[in-house]
């Protein structure tokens, strides 16, 4: 992600990502029927999505997920995932972002989901994660503003019941100066975390799906642009294009892959 932040920065947009600026994404994207449009468009669904998972990669998250279990998701954002996979799979699920405008969003929504469905304002890298003994910590996209990957995978181990699992999505590029082995499973920075912490965890590949998902975002954007506009949202739009020429680049070059990492806990492992 910090290759993407210093590319976002050199278009003049140094803030995009801050708590400030995702607070106005989704205030704005829950009101607007072309956000809606663009999320059905390019990830199969709207759920009023800013990350990169399909409705294929997402129905193969939602079969890892068992009936009760006690579930965390971090970086939820306005929760229709959270509530999505809630629906799906009968878990008992905690989501917790730091953007005040999304919880807020999620809560009154779902109200009177709230015996098993809940969200929480808290900053992933500043507060301490609240609750403990989790059978599944799962994060989508949200991993990249945890900063380092060791302190974070020790961060969340350290929350999980023993037997517990971390579900982890997460994407790499291969950049100039990067190996190309870094594309293969095995080898991405995450997989370079994961071994260095002995965890042990299988991943799946679904590096065909974010291609495509980036090639389908840029042309959306660019189709819906007029839409945006008129509702007076070009906000979203344009955040949407100062990230997806960069992926789409990427995809186009093949030096792009995306890994869903199911993780089991380390009961070996201190908290970093
Ligand atoms: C790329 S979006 C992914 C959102 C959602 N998981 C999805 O796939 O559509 C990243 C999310 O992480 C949240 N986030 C980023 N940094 C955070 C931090 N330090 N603490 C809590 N949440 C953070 C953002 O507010 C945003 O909702």
């Amino acid at each position: 992600m910090n290759e993407l932040m210093n590319h976002t920065a050199d278009m003049g947009q140094a803030e995009m990502f801050s708590k400030a600026w995702y607070n106005e994404y989704f205030r704005r994207a829950a009101e607007s029927p072309a956000h809606a449009r663009f999320c059905e468009a390019v990830y199969g669904r709207d759920l009023c999505q800013h990350g990169m998972m399909d409705v294929e990669e997402m129905d193969f998250l939602a079969s890892l997920l068992k009936t009760g279990e006690k579930v965390l998701e971090i970086g939820c954002s306005n929760g229709h995932i959270t509530e999505h996979l809630h629906e799906k799979s009968a878990c008992n699920i905690l989501g917790l972002d730091y953007a005040d405008i999304a919880i807020a969003q999620a809560q009154a929504r779902t109200r009177d989901k709230a015996a098993t469905l809940n969200f929480r304002c808290a900053d992933l890298i500043q507060d301490e994660l609240p609750g403990d003994d989790y059978d599944v910590i799962l994060s989508i996209d949200s991993i990249y503003f945890m900063g380092d990957y060791n302190k974070t995978l020790a961060k969340l181990n350290a929350k999980l019941r023993p037997g517990g699992r971390m579900i982890i999505a997460a994407f790499q590029v291969k950049e100039d100066s990067d190996p190309d082995t870094i594309l293969l499973p095995g080898h991405t920075r995450m997989d370079e975390a994961l071994q260095a912490l002995s965890f042990r965890y299988v991943q799946h590949d679904f590096t065909q799906n974010i291609r495509n998902h980036w090639i389908k975002n840029y042309e959306f954007s660019r189709t819906l642009q007029s839409e945006f506009a008129a509702e007076g949202n070009a906000f979203l739009c344009e955040a949407r294009m100062a990230e997806n020429g960069w992926f789409k680049d990427h995809a186009e070059r093949g030096t792009l892959v995306r890994f869903m990492y199911v993780i089991d806990h380390n009961a070996d492992l201190a908290q970093g």
